[in-house]
Parts: structure tokens; C-alpha cells; sequence
């Protein structure tokens, strides 16, 4: 049990399942010497479909989870369905800095040349106030092709990156964003990078694909440092991931084929499924 937390204390992080490891990559390179501590909420996954309320109590549970057993001094919202449903909350009820992260319309706006801007998310990202004020802000003078990505975090969970049921699903929803003539999609769910390559086969090589880990990483940075919290540690870091899927074995096996940076250690814990959602 932990109660006080100090700059070597670990850095939190979650998502509905294993789709903010995209994410973790780029803290991991950016911060070293960091403990990052990773909960995986795939019993619960997808967010995407449930209400902002439930979403809202898994994170709290995760949040109380973390704060209780590593005594973390920051937490990241891995996730841009949590975020959009639960950041301020979150903010409300904890006193560590938190980091969200949301679908990068802002960069995308600023890189397109054809105007045409096609946003690939969940639907409760999608449907969120968060997005719409996102739009408003960044999405005036371009037009945004919005489409949820259904069907596409259950395939990342199940570790199945490619073949031809992803391939069909991509199809179905990245044709339309072509034929409306986007030169730039944002995978605005954290699961998605993961089916870059499987994207990029359909999309070809002259449309750019915006994901927002590594700016999520800088913003990590930016705000320990302002809060003097970066790890004063000379040695690397340790990651620990917690998962809840029911096949604690297909939840390592699924980990350790997306979690592929060398020279990491990492270690794994299953977890009972608990909370009250
Ligand atoms: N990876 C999450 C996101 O960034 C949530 C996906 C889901 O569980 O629906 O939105």
C-alpha cells in the first residue's frame, strides 16, 4: 500500500484494453527512467459502445487501483473514449497531475492540403461535447469526414493485427474517407495504431495517418517537470502491466506481442474482474 507519492514514484496509465500501449511506447522513450505502471481494462473493453457514466466508475476503480498499490504521482488517460467521458472527473476527484488525450484535429487541420480531413474513432469519442468543441475550435475551415471504427479495438484485443476480417472492416470504413478525398486520417482511438500497416495497405502511402502518443509523451514531460515531479532515478525504469481479461495467458500473449520495445523489462499481472460496473 502506498499513500505518499514522490518524483520516483511510477506513472499510471490506462486504457479500456491494450490499445494505449501505443501510447506507453512513446513514454517509455521519452521518459526512460520512469516506473510506468499499465492497467489494461479488457474485461471491459470496449468503452466505446458504454455510457460516459460507466465509463466514468471503471475509471475511478483503475485510478483508486493504482493510487492505492504503486502510490503513482501522475496518471494518463490512454484512452480518447475515457478521456472525452471521464478527464474532468478524474481532475475533480484526484490531486496528481492527469493527462488525456484526444483525436489530433488540430495537427491534421494544419497538415491537409485538400482540405479533407477524415477522423477514425470510437463512437463514444466521436458522440462526446469533447469532440464537438474540438471541432469547433480546429474544424472550421476544413471539412471532417467523422467515422467510427466499430468492430476494430475487439480485433487489437484479440491480438489479431491483420488478415482478412480486419482488412474487411478497414475497407468498409476508410473507402468512404477516400472517395470523399482525404489526404489525412486521425486515428483518434489509441487501439488504432496497431493496425497501421494494415491501414496503410488500403490507403497506400500518400494519405498521412496522425496518432497523438508522442504528443501525449511531451505533455507527460512538460507537466512533471513543471510539477518537479520527473524521476531523479540514474538507472532505467521497470513497466508493469495489469490486464483483467478473463485468459490471463491470452492477455500476456497479446501484451508481449504488442509490447516490442528492446531492453524494456516488463512484468504482468492478471486481475480479478472487480468494481462495480
Ligand atoms: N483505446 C480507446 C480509445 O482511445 C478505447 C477504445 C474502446 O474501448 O472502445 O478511444
Amino acid at each position: 500500500m502506498h499513500s505518499v507519492s514522490t518524483s520516483n514514484s511510477a506513472i499510471g496509465i490506462f486504457d479500456s484494453g491494450v490499445g494505449g500501449i501505443s501510447v506507453l511506447r512513446h513514454i517509455c522513450s521519452a521518459l526512460p527512467a520512469e516506473n510506468l505502471v499499465y492497467y489494461a481494462d479488457s474485461h471491459f473493453a470496449p468503452y466505446g459502445t458504454k455510457s460516459p457514466e460507466t465509463i466514468a466508475e471503471r475509471s475511478f476503480y483503475i485510478a483508486d487501483f493504482l493510487i492505492r498499490h504503486h502510490g503513482i504521482k501522475t496518471l494518463v488517460v490512454a484512452c480518447n473514449t475515457a478521456t472525452a467521458a471521464a478527464v474532468e472527473l478524474l481532475r475533480q476527484r484526484y490531486h496528481i497531475p492527469i493527462v488525456g488525450m484526444e483525436p489530433a484535429v488540430k495537427p491534421a487541420a494544419q497538415a491537409t492540403k485538400t482540405g479533407v480531413v477524415g477522423v477514425l474513432a470510437t463512437s463514444g469519442t466521436l458522440k462526446s461535447a469533447q469532440f464537438a468543441a474540438l471541432l469547433e475550435s480546429y474544424g472550421q475551415h476544413i471539412q471532417v469526414i467523422t467515422q467510427a471504427g466499430h468492430g476494430l479495438v475487439e480485433c487489437v484485443e484479440r491480438g489479431e493485427l491483420s488478415g482478412e476480417s480486419v482488412h474487411g472492416l478497414l475497407k468498409q470504413y476508410l473507402d468512404p474517407l477516400l472517395i470523399q478525398g482525404v489526404d489525412t486520417i486521425v486515428l483518434g482511438c489509441t487501439h488504432y495504431p496497431f493496425l497501421s500497416s494494415a491501414i496503410r495497405e488500403i490507403v497506400g502511402n500518400d494519405i498521412a495517418l496522425i496518432e497523438t502518443g508522442a504528443a501525449v509523451a511531451r505533455q507527460l514531460k512538460k507537466r512533471l517537470g513543471e510539477h518537479g515531479l520527473l524521476s531523479r532515478r540514474d538507472a532505467d525504469g521497470d513497466i508493469t502491466f495489469y490486464s483483467n481479461e478473463a485468459d490471463a495467458l491470452k492477455a500476456e500473449r497479446v501484451i508481449a506481442s504488442l509490447w516490442t520495445e528492446p531492453g524494456c523489462k516488463w512484468k504482468f499481472f492478471a486481475q480479478e474482474v472487480s468494481g462495480n460496473v
